[in-house]
């Protein structure tokens, strides 16, 4: 449609003060997919509409052209406590530093993608919120927090934020000539988060010198960790991944979670229960539709309104000191225990969160294993409440057998790729299920006879049971295809080893890799990540004189020239 025709068109909005020329930045912050999901298909609504937009990642933005921005969408996830995911690290800071511009020109709405099991829910989104209102732009809408269900608020939003987009844009004159895609979308593959390929296990092996599998939940109290090694099958998929990346999961709900669940709610499992336009058996509904080992605010709201119990609603006020401890060691089934209400299926269904997908890091190479991604998973398995609780997904993948089929997609991460000049050297520090990524590191720089040198830092608890890939390690080490391995076993002796203790006693020549322009990837839990960086902070200023404030910004350059990556959960 031209311009003319659609400005005339009968019961079109005014549009006096669309601005000329004037087009929608949509930015967006994504650590897992849902982020960019959600922008994309923002994207896709104005596009639909005839309006001029443009979509781009957080880490392909321009700042400078903030103050010239007039519409600005910003779709954003939020990592561990509050903190923004890593392609938006640097937005972020230009936003909150003294550089940021004023804005009173701009218009503006975010949207926040979070889990509520967390106690900062959406707080990154929430602080871009009220920074861009500090800076004199102007809201167009409140800002949306999405919880897992993330089309509940993000479908609304797109409405609402389409409607303002109408009201203060020109349409495109030529759709194509004015759509700026800067980060490409990326090519419909077939198989998707959406529609998942049902991926063959071909291989389920313990890593930890033990074999659990078959046992029965129940020992895991008793017994060290339980690491394994997946290796799926990805043929006739099509599907491609690069070292880095991840593999998302849609998991079953293991019957050792949803029979004790049924049980504590006095529910029947038979039970027919129609919801959401599908009729299933409750425990159905339980196994694959709902989460039933993350808990969340609104959950436990819902689980005290129906008990009536005082003592969960004292613990749900704003100001409880114990919220975050209900949060981190319960499972729905320890609440329903604990605080038996009288359940029917619809209430309890109604009050769950829809299940996840879950990511996991691919471990292998393509290149060296073929069609074929390999995992590396920690079992969640423990004793609590005087029950053996079990990890949802965990407990699914660990106990397939193989010729088991499991529903797959891959999850790009693009900010976590091996250098692409072979000749770099790079640094991997992974200790746990952290080692996966670099594992496919290890093995796409076989494969492709990259020149530079592999330096890991691995970390597990003992030597004896957790040292994960130990004969592959020392075959690489042999081949040259790694070149350095320094281990840290934490309790093996009196006092704990951390890989960053390792950092540090090598602080030296891992400051002259950097130096030579290695590239450094930190893989594995959130609080050595922490650790790590602090770690790295002190070598740097050790190796540079002692200025703190330089190491700052030397680390922050790496991050910013991408050769220092991050990918912690
Ligand atoms: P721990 O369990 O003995 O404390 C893999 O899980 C390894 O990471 C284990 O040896 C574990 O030690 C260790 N680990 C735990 N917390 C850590 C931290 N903050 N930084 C580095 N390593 C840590």
């Amino acid at each position: 449609a031209s311009r003319g025709a659609a400005a005339s068109a009968p019961g079109a909005a005014p549009r006096a003060e669309a601005a000329e020329g004037a087009r929608l930045t949509i930015l967006y912050g994504s650590q897992t997919g849902n982020a960019r999901r959600a922008a994309e298909a923002l994207l896709a609504q104005v596009q639909a509409a005839g309006l001029p937009a443009r979509l781009v990642r957080a880490d392909a933005y321009a700042t400078r052209e903030l103050a010239g921005e007039r519409l600005l969408y910003v779709v954003i996830s939020t990592q561990g406590e509050g903190d923004p995911p890593d392609d938006a690290i640097g937005f972020v800071e230009f936003l909150q530093g003294r550089r940021a511009p004023k804005l009173p020109e701009l218009r503006y709405a975010v949207l926040g993608l979070g889990d509520t099991s967390y106690a900062d829910f959406c707080g990154i989104a929430r602080r871009i919120d009220a920074r861009l209102a500090e800076l004199g732009a102007q809201r167009v809408a409140e800002p949306a927090l999405a919880d897992l269900d993330i089309d509940t608020v993000a479908a609304p939003w797109r409405e609402s934020a389409l409607a303002q987009a109408r009201e203060h844009l020109k349409p495109a004159a030529s759709p194509a000539a004015h759509v700026a895609t800067v980060t490409p979308l990326r090519p419909a593959a077939s198989w998707s988060h959406e529609r998942p390929f049902p991926a063959e296990v071909l291989a389920n092996q313990g890593l930890s010198g033990r074999e659990f599998r078959g046992t029965g939940f129940r020992r895991y109290g008793v017994v060290d960790k339980d690491v394994r090694h997946l290796e799926l099958s990805l043929e006739g998929s099509a599907l491609a991944y690069e070292p880095g990346d991840a593999l998302g999961i849609r998991h079953r709900n293991p019957e050792a979670l949803v029979a004790p669940v049924l049980e504590a709610a006095r529910l029947d499992g038979d039970a027919r229960v129609e919801l959401e336009g599908e009729t299933l058996p409750l425990s159905e509904w339980l196994a694959t539709r709902r989460e039933l080992t993350r808990l969340s605010r609104p959950t436990l709201a819902a689980l005290a309104e129906r008990s009536g119990a005082d003592e969960l609603r004292r613990l749900l006020e704003p100001t409880s000191p114990d919220f975050a401890a209900l949060l981190a060691d319960h499972q729905l089934v320890d609440v329903l225990r604990r605080w038996p209400a009288d359940w029917d299926a619809q209430a309890l269904l109604a009050a769950l969160r829809p299940q996840a997908q879950r990511l996991y890091s691919i471990a292998s190479s393509r290149k060296r294993v073929g069609e074929e991604a390999h995992l590396t998973l920690d079992v969640v398995a423990y004793h609590a409440h005087g029950h053996p609780h079990l990890g949802a997904a965990s407990g699914f993948l660990s106990a397939l057998d193989e010729g088991a089929q499991v529903p797959v997609y891959i999850e790009p991460n693009e900010r976590f790729r091996v250098p692409a000049d072979g000749a770099r050297d790079i640094i991997m520090i992974g200790p746990g299920t952290g080692v996966a990524p670099f594992r496919g590191f290890v093995q796409e720089r076989a494969e492709t006879g990259a020149g530079g040198r592999n330096w890991l830092f691995f970390g597990a608890r003992h030597f004896n049971t957790g040292f994960l890939y130990q004969v592959e390690w020392q075959d690489a080490l042999q081949r040259k295809e790694l070149h350095r391995l320094d281990l840290a076993f934490s309790r093996d002796q009196e006092r704990k080893v951390y890989v960053q203790d390792r950092l540090r006693e090598q602080g030296r020549d891992l400051y002259d890799w950097l130096e030579g322009g290695a590239h450094l990837y930190v893989c594995g839990a959130i609080a050595m990540g922490k650790d790590v960086h602090a770690a790295l902070l002190d070598i740097v200023a050790r190796q540079r004189g002692g200025d703190a404030d330089a190491a700052t910004e030397y680390l922050g350059r790496l991050q910013a020239e991408g050769r220092y990556a991050r990918d912690v959960y």
